[in-house]
């Protein structure tokens, strides 16, 4: 295995608030009930940022389900059968150690606290950690609690009667789901060893903590993959799919000096893993976990078979084998992932004089891939075109109009939206018949027929693609 990076090269963007700001002025992510004075730990994606966290959910399945044979999709349900969640160890082991600020009643992550974050996973268990190491509340310097496990799952219940009996979860991950149904799954796919179920979507999880804008919060979702394998190959397997879970991140521009591999410890190991390494990115705020890779054993499976009594073996037909099968999990989320690809592609240049911000995504991620600008818009011959243009660009991906500025100025807020391309229709394309067109990075530009334009920015899209 490759560790790409083990010096520091630095965050991309130094100030956290640099790109919280610019998602809110410019419509990729607001706090959730703002007007109520927001909800602690869920974020809502703008009009930018839902097509940015689209396009990245769309680039994950691509190369995960659409370019491989060997994986299918799934969509499993949030609410599952409240026995999914005792069986995979969630009820009993799925919590973080919590300590309480005994004058003003303060919750926090043992581990978030000063002092507290170079502790082992032993050390955080330890009941007797906080007054070793003499830690105080970070606010008013008060006695802290001893630390207890704090259940992360959120509970409801099903039905109208709230009683124990009908409470249910909601799923703190979407692996479960692929578990359940791996015999479905397997059985009308016909897949054979090795093989994977991919999904994506919704997960929950009341963090003690959360914090770092979309970093972690209590509603998100997660992009995982199962790939279930021989128990023989679990280990090969498990290696391969490390560079290939990082050079995903590569592939849609991040700075391969701001991504490493970090091992788990054995005793930081999740209740299921029997080995797992995180992809991570060095965020502003340090570097922490992009993507999880896990090698699950038969963990789940065994113990799914042993609770509800299906047999969830596999017959390997070349071997004549009956055996439950190990499971080697990417497991990745487009809320961080999007939110890598915001950081990682925000840069600042000065141009003749004056700031220019830029989002250099990739035009596979960018919300916009074009935007159709009429240099002027008292004239309606040029402002039709521009329409008819945007319009049946649009039939094939995102493209928008604007005319409500100078181009200098439509030009750089495309560039700090990052849309790769802008099409300006002047007064010579009523003459000529043909249109400027100006790529994001370089700022220049080349005149085209309008009639090939659409053809010409579906080319550079799919080159994009790689
Ligand atoms: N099934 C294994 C699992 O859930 P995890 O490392 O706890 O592993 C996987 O989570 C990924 O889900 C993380 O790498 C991250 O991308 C995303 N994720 C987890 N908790 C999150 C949170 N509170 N907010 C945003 N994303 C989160």
């Amino acid at each position: 295995m490759t560790h790409p990076q083990t010096t520091d090269p630095g965050p991309a963007v130094a100030e956290l608030d640099t790109i919280v700001s610019l998602a809110k002025r410019r419509g990729f992510v607001y706090p959730s009930s703002e007007i109520y004075g927001g909800i602690n730990a869920v974020w809502d994606y703008g009009p930018l940022g839902v097509e940015l966290k689209n396009n990245v959910k769309r680039a994950w399945w691509r190369a995960m389900v659409q370019e491989r044979d060997d994986i299918v999709g799934l969509d499993a349900g949030i609410l599952m059968h409240p026995q999914v969640w005792v069986t995979s160890g969630h009820v009993g082991s799925f919590s973080d150690p919590l300590v309480e600020c005994q004058t003003d009643h303060r919750r926090f992550r043992l581990d978030e606290l000063p002092g507290g974050e170079n502790l082992s996973a032993t050390d955080l268990r330890d009941p007797g950690i906080v007054e070793r190491l003499g830690l105080k509340c970070p606010v008013d310097g008060g006695p802290l609690s001893a630390p207890r496990q704090f259940n992360l799952m959120f509970k409801t219940h099903m039905g109208p009667i709230e009683e124990d009996s009908n409470a249910v979860y909601l799923r703190p991950e979407t692996a479960q789901g692929s578990y359940v149904n791996f015999k479905n799954v397997q059985q009308s796919s016909r897949k054979k060893l090795p093989f994977g179920i991919a999904q994506i979507g919704k997960s929950f999880r009341n963090e003690i903590s959360p914090g770092n804008f979309v970093f972690r919060m209590r509603e998100f979702e997660q992009m995982e993959m199962q790939y279930f394998v021989r128990p023989d190959e679990a280990a090969r397997i498990f290696e391969e799919w490390l560079p290939r879970r990082l050079d995903w991140y590569t592939r849609y521009g991040v700075n391969p000096e701001r991504l490493r591999f970090r091992e788990h410890a054995p005793d930081e190991l999740a209740h299921y893993a029997k080995k797992a390494i995180d992809v991570e990115y060095r965020f502003p705020f340090g570097w922490k976990e992009l993507e999880g890779i896990h090698n699950r054993g038969d963990f789940d499976l065994s113990r799914h078979q042993a609770e509800s009594g299906e047999n969830l073996e596999y017959f390997d037909p070349a071997t004549e084998e009956h055996f439950v099968p190990f499971i080697v999990e990417t497991a990745g989320g487009p809320d961080r992932s999007a939110f890598t690809f915001l950081i990682d592609s925000y840069r600042e240049e000065e141009v003749r004089g004056e700031k220019r911000v830029v989002l250099g995504l990739n035009a596979d991620l960018a919300p916009y891939k074009v935007a159709v600008l009429p240099l002027l818009k008292k004239r309606p011959e040029i402002v039709e075109i521009a329409h008819r243009l945007r319009d049946d660009i649009a039939r094939d991906t995102m493209a928008v109009y604007d005319d409500t500025a100078a181009i200098g100025k439509l030009y750089r807020r495309q560039d700090e939206i990052g849309t790769p391309w802008c099409v300006c229709i002047d007064v010579e394309s009523l003459e000529d018949g043909a249109a400027t067109i100006r790529d994001r990075d370089s700022m220049t530009q080349e005149r085209l027929p309008i009639e090939g334009i659409k053809r010409a920015i579906l080319d550079k899209l799919s080159a994009a693609r790689g």
